[in-house]
């Protein structure tokens, strides 16, 4: 189903201006408040470099092969951010103005998303442990490549996307700092908690901007959120492949080592859910049509359908070597 922007979707996302300005800074950190990448790794104009490095070497030694491997997968998804931007920009109906608080939310965020994959590239690259050529490739594929959200421009779609999908990095980053920590790491856990609490913002702002239109537009607002269910929300980096593999290939090894070790899984994938769904109020949800009452049963019905099904999956046990993670 593709919808045109209607006049009453162009209407609510400009009735949003203010709403969107506050959110900016409230959800938002300024440049000053801000951590950078160089604050958690070592500084390579002091002395002590070569030890800190070592260090870290010494560390990056002890973490598993699937704990890197999914690492990798979180650095190229996070360093495909150009393709996110341009997706954000080609949101129908958002007001163009450079000056307005659309624009400057689109650039902010992605201001602050850029530290991701600088900060975990950088940590990668020192850590001695994968070939940064491979990953480097991988990461230009997937900029290539692009992805496909099935949100139609459509800023209802959109937000319900970004809404869960900054919820589920911010439990994958989460995930890995545990594990990190666990493995002996405290530095990249610390890294990867930094990451994890950029997203944690970035995703009640975008939860934020959904109650506002459901507040404005309940039932076109929950067709939307019923349509991005049916279709199921897929990662950003689904398209992701390593040189010689084909389109899509390596993310599907990339999500089975994730559910490996438990950084995110499908178990997480319903919770997410079950998550929006209070957020939003969807059980109380009043204004809406036939049509409407239909996808809120749908919604509300899915969490318990999709725990039955998950209960049934069976953790992938394979483990695929991948060409991101050098041999020695
Ligand atoms: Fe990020
Ligand atoms: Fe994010």
């Amino acid at each position: 189903m593709i919808t045109a922007p209607t006049a009453s979707r162009i209407e609510v996302i400009r009735w949003m201006e203010d709403f969107v300005g506050e959110k900016l800074s409230e959800f938002l950190k300024s440049v000053e408040d801000s951590w950078q990448p160089a604050d958690l790794l070592p500084d390579s104009t002091l002395d002590n470099f070569f030890d800190e490095l070592k260090d870290l070497r010494e560390r990056a030694r002890d973490l598993s092969y699937d704990l890197l491997a999914v690492l990798v997968g979180d650095t190229i998804t996070e360093e495909a951010l150009p393709t996110y931007e341009s997706w954000l920009m080609t949101i129908d109906g958002l007001p163009q103005d450079p000056n307005g608080p659309w624009m400057k939310w689109n650039r902010s965020w992605t201001a602050e998303e850029n530290r991701h994959g600088d900060a975990l590239n950088r940590y990668l690259f020192l850590s001695g442990r994968i070939n940064m050529r491979e990953m480097e490739a991988s990461t230009q594929y997937l900029l290539a490549d692009g992805f496909d959200l099935q949100t139609d421009n459509d800023p209802y779609r959109s937000f319900v996307y970004t809404s869960f999908q900054e919820t589920a990095t911010n439990i994958s980053h989460r995930r890995v700092a545990q594990i990190a920590k666990k493995q002996g790491d405290n530095m990249l856990a610390k890294l990867c908690g930094h990451v994890a609490a950029d997203e944690a913002r970035h995703a009640k702002a975008y939860k934020a901007f959904v109650s506002k239109i459901f507040e404005a537009d309940p039932n076109e607002m929950m067709l939307a959120f019923e349509d991005m269910m049916r279709k199921k929300i897929v990662m950003p980096a689904h398209y992701m492949r390593e040189l010689g593999v084909d389109l899509g290939k390596t993310f599907g090894h990339f999500t089975d080592a994730a559910q490996r070790i438990g950084v995110y899984t499908s178990a997480d994938y319903t919770d997410i859910l079950d998550g929006l769904i209070k957020e939003w109020k969807i059980e109380g949800l009043t204004g809406l049509n036939e049509a409407g009452e239909r996808a809120r049963d749908y919604v509300m019905a899915l969490p318990n359908r999709l725990k039955r099904v998950a209960d049934r999956m069976r953790v992938p046990s394979l483990e695929y070597k991948f060409r991101w993670i050098a041999d020695r």
